[in-house]
This record gives C-alpha cells, sequence and structure tokens, in this order.
C-alpha cells in the first residue's frame, strides 16, 4: 500500500501539481477523462523535439531516424527496450507485432470495426453500459444493414449477469462480443476471462474496450484469451492522442500465411507506411503492426507511451489499485452516510467500493443540481466531472432522453463523477468533502 510520505514524493513529479489558482493548488478528481503528466514523460517528448526530430518506421535512415527509431522499436543487441516492446510486456502480448500504436482506445475500436469481415446480419453484442467510442462505431454499421446489435442488461447494482449473458449467446449465433472491460460510468470491471471464455465456446469473437482498466489493473491478454483490446495512454499518466490496439497475431493478417483465419481484420486507413510496394494497379500491404499505422505517426507520443509505462511500473499497478480503492471506500462511507438517506443523492454501480476501482459517480437530484462542477472548480480548484459520461445512452434509458435539458427547478438533476489517481491524497478527499457539503448547504439541500 503506497503510504503518504510515497505519495508526497511521487507529486512532486507532477508540475501541474504545483500550480496555484487564487493560492490554493488544484485538485484534481478528473482521472477517468484524462491523467496528469509526470516529469519523465513530458521530458521524453521535449527531448524527441530538442534532440532528434526525425520520422520513425524505417523510412528514412539516418541519425534522427535511428534515435526515433531505436526508442519505438528498441535495440537487442544494445538490450534498448523500445516502446512497442514495453507495451507488449505490459499487456504479456506474444509477439511485438500484436501491438499497434492507434491515437487512442476510440480509434482502436474504429479499426476492428471498420476491418472485421463481417457478413450481412452478424450480431455483436455490447452491454447496455457502454462508452459511446464502443457504441457509435456499431450503430454506424447497423445503419448500414450490416450487422444486427444486441445488449446484455446489467443488474440493478450495475454488475454483470453472466447467465443472461450465456443464454443470449445460446439464443442467437453472436459473431463479436465487445464490451467495456470497465465501466467509465461505474466503475464496475465485467469478469471478462469467463464472458471470452463462453463467447469463444460459442464462436464468437472478443473485442475488449480497457480503457479504463489498463490504467488501473495487470491485464495478461494471453491469460484472458482476449482476441482484441484497445486502451489510451493519455489515462495512465502517458501523452495525449497514443493509444494501443492489441490484436491476435492470426486476426491481423500477414504477407507470407498461405490460409488466413476468418477474422482477419483489414486496415481501415491505407498510405504511406503500410506498405511494402505499389504499382498504378496494385499493393502489397507490409506485415502487421506496419500495415495499421498508416502515415507519419505521433513519434514523441509513442516514446513518451513507454516511459509513462515505465513510471506507473515502478509504482505498481496492485498498489495504484489498492491504494485509489481505499480512497473511494473513504468517500463513498462519508458521502453515503451523510446524504445517502436524503432521497436525493444517489450511488451509480455497485455500492460496495471495492467492486468500483477508483471511480464514484451519483446524481443529484435537486432544484438547481447542475453547476456543482463548476462551483467547486472556482470556489476550490476541486476539479471533477458532471454530464453524461459519453454514457448518455444508458442514462437515457435511466432518466428519460432529454433529461439534461432546461426543465422546471423541480426536475433538476444532474451526474457528477470523482475518478481518482495515485498522486491524490486523502487530505483532498477531506477537502472535496468539505466544500460539496458547503455547496449543498448554499443551496439549501442541507
Ligand atoms: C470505457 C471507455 N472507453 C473508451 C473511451 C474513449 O477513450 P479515448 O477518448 O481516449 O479514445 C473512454 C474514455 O473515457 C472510456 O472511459
Amino acid at each position: 500500500m503506497l503510504d503518504q510520505e510515497t505519495i508526497r514524493d511521487i507529486r512532486k513529479d507532477f508540475p501541474a501539481l504545483n500550480n496555484t489558482r487564487n493560492g490554493m493548488p488544484p485538485i484534481y478528481f478528473d482521472n477517468a477523462c484524462t491523467t496528469l503528466t509526470p516529469e519523465p514523460v513530458i521530458k521524453s517528448m521535449d527531448e524527441y523535439y530538442m534532440d532528434f526530430p526525425g520520422c520513425g518506421g524505417r523510412r528514412s535512415r539516418h541519425w534522427f531516424a535511428d534515435e526515433t527509431y531505436m526508442r519505438i522499436e528498441g535495440k537487442p543487441e544494445k538490450e534498448i527496450k523500445g516502446s512497442r516492446s514495453i507495451f507488449k510486456e505490459f499487456i504479456n502480448a506474444g509477439n511485438e507485432s500484436e501491438i499497434i500504436f492507434t491515437q487512442n482506445a476510440t480509434h482502436g475500436i474504429n479499426i476492428v470495426a471498420l476491418g472485421f469481415n463481417f457478413r450481412s446480419g452478424d450480431i455483436v453484442l455490447l452491454t447496455d453500459l457502454e462508452h459511446n467510442s464502443n457504441l457509435l462505431p456499431w450503430q454506424r454499421l447497423r445503419r448500414k444493414s450490416l450487422i444486427q446489435l444486441k445488449f446484455t442488461e446489467s443488474d440493478e447494482n450495475g454488475c454483470f449477469e453472466l447467465d443472461k449473458y450465456k443464454s443470449m449467446l445460446e439464443q442467437d449465433k453472436v459473431r463479436l462480443v465487445s464490451m467495456a472491460y470497465t465501466f467509465n460510468l461505474t466503475g464496475y470491471t465485467i469478469p471478462a476471462k469467463e464472458i471470452i471464455r463462453l463467447a469463444h465456446q460459442h464462436g464468437a469473437r472478443v473485442l475488449l474496450d480497457a480503457a479504463q482498466t489498463a490504467p488501473y489493473q495487470s491485464i495478461d491478454v494471453q491469460d484472458l484469451d482476449v482476441d482484441f483490446l484497445v486502451f489510451s495512454v493519455h489515462k495512465m499518466c502517458g501523452p495525449r492522442g497514443v493509444g494501443i490496439l492489441y490484436g491476435k497475431r492470426e486476426l491481423l493478417g500477414s504477407n507470407s500465411s498461405e490460409e488466413e483465419a476468418e477474422d482477419v481484420i483489414e486496415p481501415a486507413l491505407l498510405g504511406g507506411g503500410s506498405v511494402g510496394d505499389s504499382t498504378y494497379d496494385s499493393y502489397y500491404l507490409l506485415d502487421p503492426p506496419e500495415r495499421f499505422e498508416t502515415g507519419i505517426q505521433n513519434y514523441p507520443g509513442q516514446i513518451a507511451a513507454g516511459e509513462a509505462v515505465k513510471y506507473i511500473q515502478r509504482i505498481g499497478l496492485n498498489h495504484i489499485y489498492t491504494y485509489v480503492n481505499s480512497l473511494n471506500q473513504f468517500l463513498t462511507d462519508e458521502l453515503l452516510h451523510h446524504f445517502g438517506h436524503t432521497g436525493w443523492f444517489t450511488l451509480f454501480g455497485p455500492k460496495d467500493p471495492s467492486m468500483r476501482g477508483g471511480i464514484l459517480a451519483f446524481d443529484i437530484k435537486r432544484p438547481n443540481a447542475p453547476g456543482i462542477a463548476e462551483d467547486l472548480s472556482e470556489r476550490s480548484n476541486i476539479m471533477i466531472r458532471d454530464g453524461g459520461f459519453c454514457v448518455h445512452s444508458f442514462i437515457n434509458k435511466q432518466f428519460g432522453e432529454g433529461w439534461m435539458l432546461p426543465s422546471p427547478p423541480s426536475e433538476h438533476r444532474m451526474i457528477y463523477r470523482i475518478s481518482l489517481y495515485f498522486y491524490n491524497t486523502i487530505e483532498e478527499c477531506e477537502i472535496f468533502l468539505e466544500e460539496l457539503t458547503n455547496v449543498f448547504r448554499e443551496r439549501c439541500y442541507i
């Protein structure tokens, strides 16, 4: 477990935490959206631009290009590990070619959605709590009448119902299961291994959206036996604009294989960098990962992404999870103790914080309920998130479409989310609770 002294030291690595406004430091509780960036990660990006801003891949073979290439692809003869290999180990992939750099989780999901070899009428199965990034790409395919979409329903606590899922697989021939590994609204992590096992038993492939899992929990893609998995590095102390798409080797295609697996994905985008040769009439693609990384890439981001992994690994994902969850436990207990009985304060997802990682979202149904996030930011630099959290579909089902539109005060409601990371402290949680109580008092809720 991380102690307070270690946290104090860790906080020194984050320049944004040294900032002040109106004489007060920031209290950053919006980590599920994006995390703060530590100095080693920022430095590695600066280093690229300052010292060797060349292109990567194998386009150019000169000093700057070699330096860039080495930091991403490594140099085994000098025992230098590149970012790709760092990510391979991070999720225990079998091969570096299974690690594709993307812009973010959204990009990775779209690559699979656009590249998967669907047959008309194929069924894609999602949960009812998907982020728009794992909903819209599939909705587009449904609009084009290529696929049918089905949704599992969470139970009243927001947990996954394996029995119902099993019946759905038995009833319908599902081609692809695409689910958030951890929900961004509730912080609940689905029983992925069993979900994948059952999907495979019924001949379906599985894509996991690990955007909210990778920052907190170790992932072993081989143990999970997952077919595709995506996440965003900016949610784990990395630079913005870098994500990972993992795909099983046999599903990413190759030039050499005689017989391709049925579910090989085609690159959604084509162009320079992904191709070995072309004529006016034809082209042949490079092997993965290059065939999926077309155009000049975010090289400083990819280099810094490796640094981000090294940074959080130095702290240890198990320590991160335990610590963050202990803060969540404290906040949950306090909030439920003070407001749980009021009837206007409702937690989303499981009541038990140990099932919600670092995420705590609640609904306030009181006149003047919107605007509390702005108030907290204005008064004391406390940054939490409000709104629909890109899970509009689920919230619209719960509250009715248009729930966020202007309404009579008696109908006001707003959802707020606190999401924690390892640089947050118990003191910050105490200040948040005090300020939230003050806001409630000013609004005459208590
Ligand atoms: C569960 C989940 N999936 C996907 C995304 C999209 O991530 P990005 O915007 O980095 O692509 C998010 C972002 O919050 C998320 O929480």
